[in-house]
């Protein structure tokens, strides 16, 4: 491991030294991205407690690592939007003022890696040749924070190179962005002292997760957990790029990207965003039923989590997935659930609070098969199916490389991306919201994906009484006020030719007795199909009040056993009683947003109350 700055680019070595300063780590650490340093850096973590080796003949290259009981998620109320007013960030961010959390955050930097080796990380969301690739720099005090950041995005020296050659003008301008590197800093914020013992998990009670888009800086105190510290996915991927593309015309979207290729040879991409714990990754890593496979029906992921998304010169929308990694939640993760996430984590993969079984193998709840007789659980402490507590923690991760991953489509890492046929939103609806339904045109589509949410509370009067709306799983993730992000939206249109088609989903409705509807899972891929059918203008549709449905006979049902005419009715039953309550829990959105929220969107507000009267 070298400590020489490996870089000619003056302004990025004297960013980092200003932080060497500020900082005081003992070392400090260009990271190259090598299979050597990788390995080095496992075995440092290993030989200090961090992670715990993985059996080899189970789980090769894998480590387990348990983090402290303070730093298990995203901490969205310690998530600030900094900017110099108020208004930039809307009412559904936090807000602080840029100069101040500036100065605050400098004295809470001083000295926080002592003790500690700084890690430089050069690091490129999305393929480094696409038009929407972005290079960024994090400084971190942590090693897990390095490894996983390796699985997650391109990183090392080539990512170094190519900043190089970009400041130095040897590769085009790129049309999306201001060009330059996006300059991310993070910290655990445990200093420590001469002979200090480290904790195994070293993190503050105190977190800071601070945005500067104005700066297009990302700064982050006190925690050594996913998105809070691994700064290329929500910091930078989400908060900071959807504020560039704003000013560059493309989107920062919080969807994954998946591939249908019917027997014919047609192959569709669709993008859909879904709140959190709606399962995006099971619908990512998509497998058809059976009957689907004979007929030769076929899905591929492109990414689960976060898409970027231009306007390109064929006139299409064009999607790349900014990651090279899965960072998804382990427990219900399973062969009955997701055969293909299993598949992916067979080997080189980063567990996070899950159980260490008695054979060096990992467990969670909901894998399959009987639980273990006994397990470490994610605190370290012996378990067994009758303890109290969960063996995993609910929000444990894999962190695996999206290389292995047995459906991962050919052109994951095509420049170009892919072409985009539809736009899907859904959310946890046990009530109100029909299996799927059409917009009626692009700004209907962004008024669906304004106004989506998930339930908070089973109704026990079936109407849709708390629901958490959650504008296109934006509402943690914009860095901007949003309603100016429903205004980009809307303008997006006059940049695209060929329209994708939006849809919304919903696999959660529940019948009287409180199971749900529709069988879900590989099943789904029946409402996939009818969206690529509508898509290529092979399925009619009927209008309805609220969007265009599929009529009984062109929808897939062959195969699906018990599942009724009378079934197919009630999943798809547009009962205006619950639409009308819906349109009035509606109004607390446009309340809350009324001084930005676009006209279109209240016109489209106006045109559905119309059609529910
Ligand atoms: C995630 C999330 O972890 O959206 O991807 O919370
Ligand atoms: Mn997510």
């Amino acid at each position: 491991m070298s400590n020489t700055p490996p870089t000619s680019h003056t302004r990025l070595l004297k960013w980092v030294n200003s932080f060497v300063e500020l900082c005081q780590p003992d070392s400090v650490h260009w990271c190259d991205g090598s299979e050597n340093e990788n390995t080095q850096l496992c075995d440092l973590l290993v030989e200090k407690g961090v992670f715990t080796r993985l059996n080899p003949e189970k789980r090769p290259n894998s480590f387990l690592a348990r983090s402290s009981p303070s730093d298990v998620a995203r901490v969205e109320d310690r998530t600030f939007i900094c900017t110099r007013l108020k208004e930039e960030v809307g009412p559904t961010n936090n807000w602080a003022s840029a100069k101040e959390m500036k100065s605050l955050l400098a004295e809470k930097f001083k000295g926080c890696m002592k003790g500690r080796t700084m890690y430089i990380i050069p690091f490129c969301m999305g393929p480094i040749d696409s038009p929407l690739a972005k290079i960024g720099i994090e400084i971190t005090d942590s090693a897990y924070v390095v490894i996983n950041m390796r699985i997650m995005c391109h990183m090392g020296s080539h990512v170094l190179r190519r900043l190089e050659d970009e400041v130095a003008g040897n590769v085009p301008v790129k049309r999306f962005d201001h060009g330059d590197y996006v300059p991310c800093v993070h910290t655990v914020g445990a200093p420590l002292e001469p002979g200090q013992e480290d904790a195994s998990w070293p993190c503050n009670e105190e977190k800071y997760i601070c945005h500067f888009p104005e700066t297009r800086e990302i700064w982050s105190y006190g925690s050594g957990y996913g998105g809070n510290a691994l700064l290329g996915k929500k910091c930078l991927a989400l908060r900071i790029a959807c504020t560039i593309a704003r000013e560059y015309d493309w989107m920062a979207e919080h969807m994954l990207l998946l591939g249908v290729h019917a027997p014919s040879g047609e192959k569709t991409y669709v993008a859909a965003a879904f709140p959190s714990a709606c399962g995006k990754t099971n619908m990512a890593m998509i497998v058809p039923p059976e009957k689907f496979r004979k007929e030769g029906w076929k899905t591929t992921i492109v990414g689960d989590d976060i898409a970027w998304i231009w306007p390109d010169e064929d006139g299409r929308l064009h999607a790349i997935n900014p990651e090279t990694g899965y960072f998804g939640v382990a427990p219900g993760t399973s062969y009955k659930t997701n055969p293909i996430a299993m598949d992916s984590i067979k080997e080189n993969c980063i567990f996070t609070n899950v159980a260490l079984t008695d054979d060096g193998d990992i467990w969670w709840e909901g894998m399959d098969g009987e639980p273990p007789a006994h397990a470490i659980d994610w605190k370290g402490n012996d378990w067994t199916p009758e303890s109290e507590s969960p063996a995993a923690h609910p929000n444990a991760r894999f962190t695996a490389p999206a290389a292995q991953c047995p459906t991962i489509d050919p052109e994951w890492q095509n420049p170009k991306g892919v072409p985009l046929s539809a736009i899907i939103f859904g959310g946890r609806r046990p009530t109100t919201m029909p299996l799927v339904y059409q917009s009626f045109n692009w700004s209907h589509g962004v008024y669906m994906g304004a106004t989506m949410g998930s339930e908070t509370t089973t109704a026990a009067i079936g109407l849709a009484a708390g629901v958490r709306r959650d504008p296109m799983a934006m509402l943690p993730f914009c860095g901007y006020n949003m309603g100016q992000y429903f205004q980009h939206w809307l303008n997006m249109r006059n940049k695209v030719r060929e329209m994708p088609r939006f849809f919304h989903v919903n696999w959660f409705r529940l019948d009287k007795n409180g199971k749900f509807l529709w069988p879900g899972f590989g099943e789904n891929m029946r409402v996939l199909k009818w969206i690529v059918d509508r898509c290529h203008g092979h399925a009619g549709g009927h209008e309805s009040a609220i969007g265009w449905v599929p009529h009984r006979e062109e929808f897939d049902l062959d195969g699906l056993d018990n599942f009724t005419e009378e079934k197919f009715a009630e999943v798809m039953k547009i009962d205006l009683e619950e639409w009308r309550a819906e349109f009035l829990s509606q109004g607390d959105l446009f309340l809350k947003l009324y001084t930005t929220i676009p006209k279109e969107i209240v016109f489209q507000r106006e045109l559905l109350a119309g059609r529910l009267s």
